[in-house]
């Protein structure tokens, strides 16, 4: 058996300890010295509390805390020396500090746990990064809004089923995904909260007969409030599934927008162009320009689900109340917010360099039987016929039109009437493709006075939300 270097920190109660390679297997070290800042802060909080509490001395406590901001100074500065067999984040430090400081540093872990421990790291990081990753998605926001002010009198060909279906504004596509982007936000925002409890105090599951103040912990790290089940408060990660499920939702959203970046940039849509900075070239066909960071964006979504999934499932079965198996949130946590923080920066320049091909966008939309509806609606308004009798006619209007190859504005009024004699000369303006747009003005609809309202409101939540993450 290969002997490892040096005995673990719980190596009291052993006589032969694991081989190098099985403490490789179960260190997270790698992974988890990312929340280096969060644990040294959560220490620091737990020593200043044991000497108010009168468990340690002051003097022990100020020994501690200095030797803690040495240790950050060395992991900062890159010269702090991590070791594999430290096993994890919590015990490399307090190892490091023990060799700066001796015994007082040895004192540091009165009362507390490393369940206790890690769970106020990942929630402490937790916090930092829906905030990190809620600024991103207004950023996003805001570009959105923006586009939409600009594009305002762009009309583009809606979609079911993939099929044309009604003509839209652009601002109306883009306010779309301001609202998608409007929810996640607050679902981030729901995930902070979530995370926003402080754990620390409850030691391994089921406290400690010393005098500790949680509060004051909890308040000195930022924490809103203390968690009330020291059982629960070691076993959840419920807070990470939020976080992950907000991410996952935030990741769906961009590879729906992505895919319709992708379709409107081919040559068959040209509906959009992709600036050159957001595009890349083929290394054997010379005329290529691919969407590759769309793409990209389409890809890393699976990855995000997959996170999401692995935590799950990681979770599914975990009897109360520490397992090793929860050693395995971080890196799925880690990665999502990484992605998705990364992609939302992404999609904020690419939508921002997009170009619009207007006249490609209206003329697809005077193309396909989109005034179809409106034909209809005129039938039932003019001539007061059941909107299923007007359906009827005009499904026959666009079964002549299609055999013939013309569009349903190509037909003259003699033509109309051949289908329905109620037909009057005003048709025309009805199918004109502004009137159509102008003429969808409910709550919510694509009509410019539709959309100035629609904005309004944009602009308000997204004020609104801005002002709460200045407070988080
Ligand atoms: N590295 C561990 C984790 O990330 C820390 C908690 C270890 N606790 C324990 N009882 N082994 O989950």
């Amino acid at each position: 058996m290969t002997q490892p270097h040096k005995k673990p920190a719980w190596g009291g109660r052993f006589s032969d300890v694991p081989s190098d390679e099985l403490l490789a297997f179960g260190a997270s070290l790698p992974i988890d010295r990312r929340m280096w800042r969060q644990d040294i802060a959560g220490s620091i909080a737990h020593a200043k509390m044991l000497a108010r509490q009168g468990i340690i001395t002051d003097h022990e406590a100020d020994a501690i805390a200095d030797g803690l901001r040495s240790v950050a100074a060395d992991i900062e500065s890159g010269n702090f020396k991590w070791a594999l067999e430290d096993e994890d984040v919590h015990m490399a430090i307090e190892r490091a500090l023990t060799e700066r400081i001796g015994t007082d540093g040895a004192r540091l872990h009165t009362g507390r746990s490393r369940n206790d421990q890690v769970a106020t790291d990942t929630r402490l990081y937790m916090k930092e990064r829906t905030r990190d990753v809620g600024r991103a998605i207004n950023a996003l926001r805001l570009e959105l809004i923006e586009l939409a002010q600009q594009h305002g009198d762009v009309i583009l060909p809606g979609y079911t089923h993939m099929q044309k279906a009604q003509p839209i504004s652009l601002a109306h596509y883009y306010l779309a995904y301001a609202q998608m982007f409007a929810r996640d936000f607050q679902r981030v925002i729901a995930a902070h909260k979530a995370a926003d409890v402080s754990p620390l105090g409850s030691a391994a599951l089921a406290g400690t007969g010393y005098p500790l103040d949680r509060e004051y912990t909890a308040h000195r790290l930022g924490f809103s409030k203390v968690s009330i089940n020291a059982l629960d408060s070691v076993s959840d990660r419920d807070f990470l599934l939020d976080a992950l499920h907000a991410a996952t939702t935030c990741q769906i959203h961009l590879s729906r927008l992505c895919e319709e970046i992708i379709l409107w940039t081919t040559e068959e849509f040209g509906f959009l162009k992709l600036s050159d900075r957001y595009s890349t070239g083929s290394s054997i066909m010379p005329q290529k320009k691919n969407a590759d960071f769309a793409e990209l964006i389409r890809g890393k979504t699976g990855r995000v689900v997959g996170d999401l999934n692995a935590l799950l499932v990681t979770m599914k079965g975990l009897p109360l109340a520490y397992n090793k198996d929860m050693q395995e949130d971080k890196e799925p946590v880690f990665d999502a917010m990484d992605t998705v923080e990364a992609c939302l920066r992404v999609m904020t320049g690419m939508v921002a360099s997009l170009t619009v091909d207007e006249q490609r966008m209206r003329a697809a939309s005077t193309q396909g039987y989109m005034a179809a509806t409106d034909l209809a609606d005129y039938l039932v308004e003019k001539c007061h016929l059941p909107f299923r009798q007007a359906h009827e006619i005009v499904g026959s209007i666009v079964l002549a039109c299609e055999r013939q190859g013309r569009s349903l504005q190509d037909l003259s009024i003699d033509e109309l009437q051949g289908f329905f004699a109620g037909f009057g000369r005003d048709v025309e303006a009805a199918l004109r493709i502004d009137k159509i747009v102008e003429a969808r003005s409910t709550v919510g609809g694509t009509a410019p006075r539709a959309i100035a309202v629609q904005l309004q409101r944009t602009k308000q939540a997204y004020n609104n939300d801005e002002q709460e993450i200045a407070l988080l």
